[in-house]
């Protein structure tokens, strides 16, 4: 029988990038070879940094053109020392997501069983949220001006732009998540300072709410949903909020839910238009590139946020658990979370871990 193929974009990227998404490859791989009904393929794409070092370029002429191809797109992570963080943000990454139109960026934030928490007394039930993040407008949308350069009257501007379909459409689709967990959802903005974004989008916010009554909601202003990520991570369950935001309290989240090495995000095109992107959060970490010692839990957290993006939520819950399972038994753990295994012994527990499950 025909078994159904995902086509998949690797961009493994510099430094630990192809380190960490080997081990999640194998994962998704592992999935489908149980399952028996889907298979992955996976083409790969030597875009980065270093490809910028040889070819003055970040991706290839055509590269979005080349992309749309797939079903979706597993990045590594891309930084290198020599290249500007900007260039290989807006060349790459933003381009991505930009021309992808991926405008929603969804980041769990759960504590797992034996994750590192830096909060005392915090069970498990208490931090487990879900943080959908706008993005691809907001202060990251590149508007602005630099004028003057260098002279004493030099000036620059970084304009927000909230405009009313970007700021309802992710404002929806946070409320139709909301729905479908039965779970409440909380804005996070800042209307008393920002007097005409933000309030905007506490407007839109409530307008939309009105065709949910079914969902609890609350909004808090972000200085002090930072104060109570920390104090009281429970109060929230779904999160919506703006690109800016978004990016700064999911840093948080991802610290006090196990950290760098754990934290996986998901920039989606709901309407299947283009591919989605997975990636982990953390970056290329130049410091432990090439010593096969990078925690590859975060970029399998992403391949599981993947099988969801597929339909098949019972392998991303199952590989999870894996991931869970690996961090209660801590007998086999990189470096960063106190271990002394390597991201392969990593890899191949977890695939353990998926094979038991089953
Ligand atoms: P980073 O996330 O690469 O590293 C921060 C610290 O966390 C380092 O000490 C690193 O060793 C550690 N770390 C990160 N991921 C780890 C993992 N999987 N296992 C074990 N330890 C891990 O952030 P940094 O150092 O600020 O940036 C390095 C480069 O990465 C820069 O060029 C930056 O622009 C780029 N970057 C790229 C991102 C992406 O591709 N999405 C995101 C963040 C940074
Ligand atoms: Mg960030």
């Amino acid at each position: 029988t025909m078994k159904r193929p995902y086509k998949i974009a690797v961009i493994a990227g510099d430094g630990i990038g192809p380190e960490v998404l080997t081990e999640g490859i194998k994962v998704l791989n592992k999935t489908a070879e149980l399952d028996g009904s889907f298979e992955f393929q996976f083409t790969y794409f030597p875009w980065g940094c270093e490809y910028y070092l040889e070819h003055g370029k970040m991706m290839e002429e055509g590269g979005l053109e080349q992309l749309k191809a797939y079903d979706a797109i597993y990045l590594g992570a891309v930084g290198y020392p020599g290249v500007p963080d900007h260039i290989s943000l807006w060349d790459l990454l933003l381009k991505i997501r930009k021309g992808f139109n991926q405008y929603v960026n969804i980041r769990p934030i759960t504590l797992l069983e034996g994750a590192p928490c830096p909060l005392k007394d915090v069970s498990r039930e208490q931090i487990d949220m879900l943080v959908i993040r706008e993005n691809s407008e907001g202060e990251y949308a590149g508007a602005g001006d630099w004028l003057f350069k260098g002279q004493p009257n030099e000036v620059v501007l970084q304009t927000g732009i909230f405009s009313r379909i970007g700021t309802e459409r992710i404002i929806r689709y946070a409320f139709e998540e909301a729905r479908k967990q039965g779970r409440s959802l909380t804005s996070i903005s800042k209307g008393n300072a920002l007097n005409y974004s933000m309030v905007f989008w506490d407007e839109v916010f409530n307008e939309v709410a009105k065709e949910y009554p079914d969902v609890k909601t609350y909004s808090y202003l972000v200085d002090a949903a930072a104060m109570f990520f920390v104090k009281q991570p429970w109060r929230f369950e779904v999160v919506v909020t703006s690109n800016l935001f978004g990016d700064i309290i999911t840093d948080l989240g991802a610290a006090i839910a196990g950290g760098l090495g754990l934290a996986a995000g998901a920039n989606i095109n709901p309407e299947r238009e283009y591919p989605s992107m997975f990636e982990p959060i953390h970056g290329s970490a130049p410091d432990i590139a090439g010593k096969g010692i990078a925690n590859p839990l975060a970029s399998i957290w992403s391949a599981s946020q993947m099988l969801d993006f597929f339909g098949h939520e019972d392998w991303g819950k199952r590989v999870l658990s894996a991931i869970e399972r690996v961090m209660i038994e801590a007998d086999v753990l990189t470096p960063d979370m106190g271990g002394t295994s390597s991201t392969t012994q990593v890899g191949d527990r977890v695939i353990d871990g998926i094979q038991d499950l089953n």
